[in-house]
């Protein structure tokens, strides 16, 4: 069967048998990378603080604000409606992970999409506070550079998660996730 980005056949967000499926359009694969490379930077490179690390930032804030309107306008699997992780989904995937009858989902399962939209509010409250710290009225707060400094720690160790769960439900699923954030296509073995 052609690949395509429309709603799986089944009607529903699980898989039949095993097969591939186009699952990140091109805006979502950007913005990905785009992103990694904004928060590296900040976080591995750029001098905390100076003009290129505040353009990097806002940089990454610009990119969550455009993947927010594709989550209403983009592709089926791009859309906040396809994969909310509503309490009811969640319950269900952890339990079906625990009692070891997980089906692997075609786009962000319930727990990847509560760490996706945890990615974006940190990355929101980063460049509010770093914005907020160049104000005329909370330049020099402490706190508001203390604020900084925690989601920056935050975003570090949920980056590690992240990038751990994406690894492991490689496995789990038997698909190469990591590639198919490159490739844009899901091949499941
Ligand atoms: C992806 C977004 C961002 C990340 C990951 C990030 C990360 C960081 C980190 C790790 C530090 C060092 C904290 C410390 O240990 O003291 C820092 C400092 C700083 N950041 Fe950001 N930042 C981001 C966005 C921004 C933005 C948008 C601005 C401003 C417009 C900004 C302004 C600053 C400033 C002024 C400092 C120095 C604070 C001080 O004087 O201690 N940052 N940032
Ligand atoms: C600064 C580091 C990173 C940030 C902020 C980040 C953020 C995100 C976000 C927001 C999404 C949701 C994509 C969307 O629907 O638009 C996502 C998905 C994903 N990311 Fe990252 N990411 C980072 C690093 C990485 C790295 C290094 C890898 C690979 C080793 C990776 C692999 C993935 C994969 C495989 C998905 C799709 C998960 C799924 O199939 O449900 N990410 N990431």
């Amino acid at each position: 069967m052609k690949p395509s980005f429309s709603a799986p056949a089944t009607g529903h967000d699980l898989l039949p048998a095993p097969r591939q499926e186009k699952v990140w359009d091109i805006v979502v694969r950007l913005f990905h990378w785009s992103l990694v490379a904004c928060v590296a930077a900040n976080l591995l490179l750029l001098e905390e603080g100076d003009p290129p690390h505040r353009w990097a930032g806002y940089i990454a804030v610009a990119l969550v604000a455009l993947r927010i309107i594709w989550g209403f306008v983009g592709s089926y699997h791009a859309r906040f409606a396809s994969f909310f992780p509503t309490p009811s989904r969640l319950k269900a995937h952890l339990a079906a992970l625990q009692g070891g009858k997980h089906r692997p989902s075609v786009g962000h399962n319930p727990a990847g999409a509560v760490m996706m939209l945890a990615l974006l509010a940190l990355i929101i409250g980063l460049g509010a506070s770093g914005y907020l710290m160049g104000t005329d009225r909370f330049w020099g707060e402490d706190w508001l550079k203390d604020i900084h400094e925690a989601l920056a720690t935050l975003l570090q160790l949920a980056v590690l998660l992240h990038v751990a769960a994406a690894l492991w439900m490689s496995r789990v699923e038997r698909v190469n996730l990591v590639h198919a954030m490159i490739s844009g296509i899901k091949k499941w073995r």
